[in-house]
């Protein structure tokens, strides 16, 4: 039923011309989202979708796990050796739009930079390591586009410790180029599966109740996590995100509103939307996860760069071809973020492993590392710039560094 719900969403246009807020970057991402998903619908091809993260607390200061280490402060320096063994352009698991040396753009400065963390060594991503070590497991990303972006980095880079590719294929036979529901890839040697669900608000969302106010749309059920969470059962490691769609462009806006508890509540904002999704996540976690077996994070929010106007506008990041230099420019903590790593230190205790994988200040530096004018073949030359996802490889291999880092300081293994 969520299922029909979320192609009720697809289906009406309206719905998914609604932005989000937060900030205006943020809303140029939103905008330049909807985009893609229309021209995806236009061209029968489908939807994106998302996933997300998370750690333990060592960020968070009050439990430092054995050994670990604050990764999401540091610095970008400049290493000739990259990218060091890491996958290219030619894996098969990209989205045409995120293919940016394909796409036309010719500077390649972008992928030399390696995040060097304060105080401790980021330890090199190890395919056959991380393989070996989730041997019969699931690893499970639910979320928006930019969730996407970071499971098909994870694909490539897991990619590597496999010898014959012909091995990893979709559990269902489904093309990778299916944005819409979701999408497992297997790898078969290892019988491992890395999975994509495409859960942009991680809440349901469908019909208003009866005899709701005409200008109300859809409703987001913020103490219902989405249908597809029965499924996410079982995984071994979660990465949840979620962010981009929650503000008021993208919400109320467009006529969608917020319910809870079967009703409809008019005056609920955006904010506090988002806030009490989080805490049905949190007792979906609680009740349908087991904390001996399951490594859960939540990646924080993935900045945006648009410059000099909104992707309306003419906002652009194209120009853009070094790292920000200037600490003082950086942003503000997205609110996101606040609510998230409030509701994972409500999980610290027994023996639950949610983290909240931070990667946002780091992110913040890269304005160089968007597909920006270097969009998928076919997209008109006065499209919008996308300065909100990320050219791969590119900084999503960065945040997926940060989760083996994790799971290593965990001891993660399945069992
Ligand atoms: C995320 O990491 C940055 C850099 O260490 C830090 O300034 C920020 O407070 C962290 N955010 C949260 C919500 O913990
Ligand atoms: C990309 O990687 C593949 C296999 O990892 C390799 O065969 C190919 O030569 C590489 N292509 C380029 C342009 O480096
Ligand atoms: C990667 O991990 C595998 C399996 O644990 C190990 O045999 C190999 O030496 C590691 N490679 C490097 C470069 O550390
Ligand atoms: C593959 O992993 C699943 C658990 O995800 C397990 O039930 C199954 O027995 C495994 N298959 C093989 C051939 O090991
Ligand atoms: C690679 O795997 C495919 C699918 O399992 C198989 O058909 C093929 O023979 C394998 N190729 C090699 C060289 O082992
Ligand atoms: C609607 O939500 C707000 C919080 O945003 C809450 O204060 C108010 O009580 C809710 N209204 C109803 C009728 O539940
Ligand atoms: C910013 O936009 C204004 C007007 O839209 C334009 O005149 C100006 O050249 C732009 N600046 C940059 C750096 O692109
Ligand atoms: C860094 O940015 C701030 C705020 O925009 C500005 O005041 C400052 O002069 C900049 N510093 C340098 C070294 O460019």
């Amino acid at each position: 039923m969520d299922q029909l719900n979320q192609s009720n969403l697809i289906k009406k246009k309206p719905l998914l011309a609604f932005p989000l807020i937060i900030n205006k970057e943020v809303k140029y991402t939103l905008y330049f989202l909807v985009l893609v998903i229309f021209s995806i619908l236009f061209s029968n091809l489908v939807t994106p979708f998302d996933p997300r993260s998370l750690l333990r607390f060592g960020f968070l200061s009050q439990k430092p796990s054995h050994g670990a280490c604050d990764y999401s402060k540091g610095r970008w320096v400049w290493d000739e050796s990259y990218p060091l063994g890491l996958y290219n352009e030619s894996c098969r698991f990209l989205d045409p739009g995120f293919r940016c040396h394909q796409d036309g753009r010719k500077d390649e400065g972008y992928l030399k930079w390696r995040w060097q963390p304060n105080g401790c060594v980021l330890p090199r991503f190890n395919a056959s390591e991380l393989l070996e070590r989730s041997r019969n497991g699931r690893i499970v990303f639910a979320g928006d586009s930019i969730g996407r972006n970071q499971w098909e980095s994870l694909l490539c880079m897991l990619a590597q410790g496999i010898s014959n590719l012909s091995t990893i294929y979709e559990v269902h036979g489904n093309p990778i180029s299916k944005h819409k529901g979701y999408l497992a890839m297997r790898f078969q040697q290892y019988n491992l599966t890395v999975e994509y669900y495409r859960t942009p608000f991680l809440s349901t969302i469908g019909h208003p109740p009866q005899n709701s106010p005409s200008q109300v749309r859809t409703a987001i059920r913020v103490d219902v996590l989405n249908w597809y969470s029965r499924l996410w059962r079982g995984a071994d490691i979660l990465i949840f995100n979620a962010g981009h769609w929650w503000n008021h462009e993208k919400t109320i806006k467009q006529g969608c509103y917020f319910q809870e508890g079967g009703k409809l509540n008019m005056t609920m904002d955006v904010m506090e939307a988002f806030r009490r999704s989080l805490q049905a996540w949190k007792s979906w976690v609680l009740n349908n996860l087991d904390p001996e077996m399951s490594h859960v994070f939540f990646r924080s929010y993935s900045p945006v760069h648009y410059r000099n106007g909104t992707w309306t506008e003419g906002g652009h990041c194209d120009t853009d071809t070094q790292p920000e230099k200037n600490h003082t420019k950086l942003e503000s903590e997205p609110y996101n973020n606040i609510f998230i790593s409030d509701v994972i230190k409500q999980m610290n205790y027994g023996n639950w492993k949610v983290q909240f994988l931070n990667i946002t200040y780091l992110s913040e530096f890269r304005k160089d590392g968007h597909p920006s004018k270097y969009r998928e073949p076919g997209t008109p030359p006065d499209a919008p710039q996308d300065c909100s996802h990320w050219c791969l490889p590119g900084v999503p291999d960065t945040w997926n560094e940060l989760l083996y880092a994790h799971l290593l300081s965990n001891e993660f293994r399945t069992k």
